[in-house]
């Protein structure tokens, strides 16, 4: 059974084109035909999403969006904490994906949890604004990813925080204390995440770090399921918006 499933994404994965006028049409053309397994193949493969959300300090009454939250898996690692919370959103493109987050939802009895159709850069809670922001292996699959943190940045209140886990390729040169990657890694990760059209980037982290006061920055490598030998860099961010305008690390460097 576990292996026909994972035949099954792993088609989607390599051989199927994806097709669609428009971003919400390719999403779902990539992911209809494989939303059933997604949750199982993807455990292997999306890894520091159950650390990330350890390390986040849900607020009583606060209100959490995980910004591409597909099938709703991430609202697992952080079951023990949604009975408290105001309103937990899932926000995604892709209605296959969405249908189980829904399913989850009511399988749990999750009264304050919402999934959402609606695209992460331009989505706002009803609320307002958020204590937390998260995007699980979502921002390299949004091609405004710059507006979906800037969209981000603008709900959070001050002091509000945001958790991003991803794949990520280093800068050829990258800044004090960072890792750099090989001119293979380098090369090769973002040419073969291209055929789903997930887009491992060089500039997802300084930019976080741009507009956030880190509070952590991990780099870590992870094994890709039926790849021997090499690993796939991905990165964990936690960070805090600035209370005053401005005060970010990168805006203070110049
Ligand atoms: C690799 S999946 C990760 C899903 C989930 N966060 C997880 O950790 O399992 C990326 C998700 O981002 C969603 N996505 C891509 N672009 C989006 C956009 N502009 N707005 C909302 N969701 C988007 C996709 O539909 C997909 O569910």
């Amino acid at each position: 059974m576990g292996f026909f499933s994972d035949l099954k994404v792993l088609f989607h994965l390599t051989m199927k084109p994806i097709r669609g006028k428009d971003h919400a049409s390719r999403l779902e053309s990539f992911y209809a035909g494989q939303a059933e397994h997604y949750d199982d193949f993807r455990k292997r493969l999306l890894k520091g999403r159950q650390e990330l959300w350890e390390s986040l300090d849900f607020p009583a009454d606060g209100v959490w969006v995980d910004m591409g939250g597909g099938t709703g898996s991430n609202l697992e690692y952080a079951a023990e904490s949604i009975p408290q919370l105001k309103k937990a959103y899932v926000v995604d493109l892709s209605t296959s994906l969405l249908e189980c987050a829904r399913q989850r939802i009511d399988e749990r009895g999750w009264t304050n949890v919402e999934a959402v159709e609606a695209d992460a850069t331009t989505f706002r809670p009803a609320e307002g604004q958020a204590d937390i922001v998260t995007f699980s292996y979502s921002l390299t699959m949004i091609p405004d990813w710059f507006a979906a943190i800037e969209n981000a940045l603008a709900m959070l209140k001050p002091g509000g925080v945001i958790g991003v886990v991803d794949f990520y390729v280093s800068r050829k040169y990258p800044g004090d204390g960072l890792q750099r990657h090989s001119w293979f890694t380098r090369s090769f990760w973002p040419v073969w995440f291209a055929n789903d059209n997930v887009f491992p980037s060089r500039d997802h982290a300084p930019f976080l770090h741009r507009h956030f006061e880190p509070i952590a920055f991990v780099e870590q490598l992870a094994k890709v399921p039926y790849i021997p030998f090499i690993r796939t860099p991905y990165y964990r961010f936690i960070g805090r918006k600035p209370r005053q305008a401005g005060q970010a690390l990168g805006e203070n460097d110049e």
